[in-house]
């Protein structure tokens, strides 16, 4: 939807109103003047601040009843008598201010103006990343928040804070790119954009970034390393890693099994040795292992 800002005249007597306050977009917008002067002549509409004949949308003569058309009409402006201006089918290039002359009979002067201006509902936004899974301390992820929309500002958000300065970022000059030079786990997000204009404002969806990173080095549980003949092994690797690792284990550097448990019921002492936890992370292509000597007696 629209909403209408308003603000007061150049001159103190003239205001102008939006009716209703609260547009959509496509929808009818009346500008309504108030107090005007009497012993008028006519009026003149003109898209933006400029009054030339290049800015002008539509003109109001009064005696005898004459509605003239500018180079800025569109089709879908209509000027009534008391000066109001009715914009049909709202679009977003009929946001920007508008001027109102306002010329009293054999006045030789520039006459009375005007000034409103028009702003668009920010729409709600959304975040786009040039990388959701970016790895860690690696990777560089341009976020940005979308649409772009002229009149409006933009503000980011991490973990529900204003985004502080830092040298890890940088924002574009109208804050609507967020480059992010390095992620770790705690700028991994969740991060929400925000639009503001002097009117409205609304806030996208969180969009966390899912960090790759890993695998951290291994490590085999349990610690215990003597065994007897006869006894179950049971031995668990675990390494921190996204995606999760992909698990080896090896004795004595021959390959045993894949996956992160190893069990080997009833040991016998050649089963001494060194047992080796490879983990590799696909994503990332780091690999790392551990290793544990186990004695059975
Ligand atoms: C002016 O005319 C329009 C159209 O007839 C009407 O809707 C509006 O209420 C009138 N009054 C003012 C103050 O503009
Ligand atoms: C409007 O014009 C009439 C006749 O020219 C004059 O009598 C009247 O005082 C004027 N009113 C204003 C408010 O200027
Ligand atoms: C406004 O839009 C409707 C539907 O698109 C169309 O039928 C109508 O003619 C438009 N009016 C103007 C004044 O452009
Ligand atoms: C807005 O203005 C641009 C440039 O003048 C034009 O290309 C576009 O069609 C317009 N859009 C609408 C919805 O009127
Ligand atoms: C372990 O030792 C036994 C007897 O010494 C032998 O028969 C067996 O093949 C060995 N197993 C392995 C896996 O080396």
């Amino acid at each position: 939807s629209l909403l209408i800002f308003w603000n007061l005249p150049t001159t103190a007597q003239v205001t102008i109103e939006a009716q209703p306050t609260k547009v959509s977009e496509g929808k009818d917008v009346l500008l309504l003047v108030h107090n005007l002067p009497q012993n008028l002549t006519g009026y003149i509409w003109y898209k933006g601040q400029i009054m030339d004949y290049h800015h002008y949308i539509t003109a109001y003569v009064i005696d005898p009843e004459t509605i003239i058309f500018g180079p800025a009409y569109s089709g879908r402006e209509t000027v009534y008598s008391n000066a109001s201006l009715l914009i049909q089918n709202v679009t977003r290039n009929d946001t920007g201010s508008y001027t109102i002359k306002i010329i009293k009979r054999g006045d030789r002067t520039e006459g009375v103006t005007g000034h409103f201006t028009l702003y668009l509902e920010t729409p709600k936004p959304s975040i786009s990343s040039s990388n959701l899974n970016p790895r860690e301390a690696v990777e560089t992820v341009i976020l940005s928040c979308d649409p772009d929309t002229p009149d409006a500002s933009y503000w980011w958000w991490i973990n529900g804070q204003s985004l502080r300065n830092s040298r890890t970022l940088q924002l574009s000059k109208n804050n609507r790119i967020l480059i992010l030079f390095i992620v770790t786990k705690d700028t991994v997000g969740p991060y929400e954009c925000e639009m503001k204009n002097p009117v409205s404002a609304s806030r996208s969806d969180p969009v966390t970034l899912n960090l790759l990173h890993g695998p951290d080095l291994p490590s085999i549980f349990p610690s215990l390393t003597d065994y007897r003949s006869g006894q179950n092994l049971y031995l668990s690797c675990f390494a921190d890693s996204n995606p999760p690792a992909e698990y080896t284990w090896t004795i004595n550097g021959k390959f045993l099994q894949s996956g992160p448990r190893l069990y080997i019921p009833q040991i016998t002492t050649n089963h001494s040795g060194l047992y080796r936890c490879s983990v590799r992370n696909s994503a990332t292509g780091s690999e790392r292992s551990t290793f544990k000597t186990i004695r059975v007696s």
